[in-house]
């Protein structure tokens, strides 16, 4: 199994399953069927609303002999309500407790945007809090003490540009490691790639297949279709696989860590067989030509008018 390696030499299994969007009645049979087919990288997030039932299908999958819990690697991140220093730990905690785990091995920030005490999801522009009011510098304070106290052994962030990326990077004292961001053949990321590879900083791809199942109120009209990308398909054919496979398989072999979310037992095992995919130079190259800067996830519901953020600003 590829992994990515921290500084300290802890591996990360580069495949990893994705939970966000998979329903809670869902998600605990999907991670029992996962963990059953040798996946030992779950990511996961409060926002996602469904860490009760991973810790249900992890702690019984121990119990049962599938696995252990050092065998596993356990994301999850901190929600945009929580950025206030004196917030950070206690909502580590209660995913802690709801995923049944006394540590995690990666602990990110969800998003360089922070709300208002009890806002979960902005609807108006009084509803942000902006990075004057709560820097990130702050909330990184607490994230280092979770490592220091032993809840989380890497720190790490998601949805960060490079200016963001530097300005913790000028006032940490533990460095953060991961970057996990929207990344596939149509938004290939490659500027920020480079630069997270340059600050040892290790990188994840989410969204990978496009994440068609998003609520259609996040969708533009007529998105371009990743699984129905014609190279995509093409490529497909000649290897014998599907799509998905394709997509998964360009991203490992990029050496980024990838996501897939699935719900569904025939795809969760079909994306896990994705990693004995070899790509070609050739296709890698045919692959890299589709890039065309396009986000799925544009970040657009953080922008309200009279809002302390721009859509430049979200992933700048
Ligand atoms: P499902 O959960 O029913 O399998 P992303 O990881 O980019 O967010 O994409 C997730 C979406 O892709 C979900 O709709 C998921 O549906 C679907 N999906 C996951 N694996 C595959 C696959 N192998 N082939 C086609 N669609 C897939």
């Amino acid at each position: 199994m590829q992994t990515l390696k921290f500084k300290n030499k802890d591996e990360m299994p580069a495949f990893g399953l994705g939970t966000w969007k998979s329903e809670p009645g869902e998600v605990y049979n999907a991670v029992k069927v996962a963990i059953k087919e040798g996946y030992r990288h779950l990511d996961c997030a409060p926002l996602y609303g469904n860490e009760k039932e991973i810790g249900k299908a992890l702690a019984e999958s121990i119990a049962e002999g599938t696995v252990t819990r050092s065998e596993m690697w356990i994301t999850s991140k901190l929600w945009n309500t929580y950025h206030y220093k004196s917030e950070v730990i206690p909502s580590l905690k209660q995913s802690l407790k709801d995923l049944q785990t006394d540590y995690l091995d990666l602990y990110l920030i969800h998003w360089p945007i922070a709300l208002k005490k009890e806002v979960i999801f902005p609807q108006k522009a009084d509803d942000m809090a902006s990075l004057e009011d709560i820097p990130l510098s702050e909330t990184w304070q607490a994230m280092e003490e979770s490592v220091n106290r032993g809840l989380a052994k890497h720190l790490g962030v998601s949805n960060f540009g490079k200016k963001n990326i530097n300005k913790l990077i000028s006032t940490s004292s533990i460095k953060p490691e991961m970057n996990q961001v929207e990344c596939h053949p149509y938004f290939q990321q490659e500027d920020l790639l480079n630069f997270c590879k340059s600050n040892d900083i290790l990188f994840t791809a989410y969204a990978p297949l496009g994440s068609s199942d998003r609520p259609d109120i996040f969708k533009a009209k007529n998105e371009p279709s990743l699984l129905e990308e014609p190279v995509i398909v093409e490529i497909a054919k000649s290897q014998n696989a599907t799509p998905a496979q394709i997509l998964i398989s360009w991203a490992l072999h990029r050496g980024t860590s990838v996501i897939p979310k699935s719900v569904n037992p025939g795809r969760i095992v079909q994306n896990f067989q994705a990693q004995f995919i070899n790509l070609s130079e050739h296709e890698m190259k045919r692959i890299a030509k589709l890039d065309r800067g396009y986000r799925y996830v544009t970040g657009q519901f953080w922008v309200f008018e009279g809002g302390p953020y721009k859509l430049e600003d979200v992933f700048a």
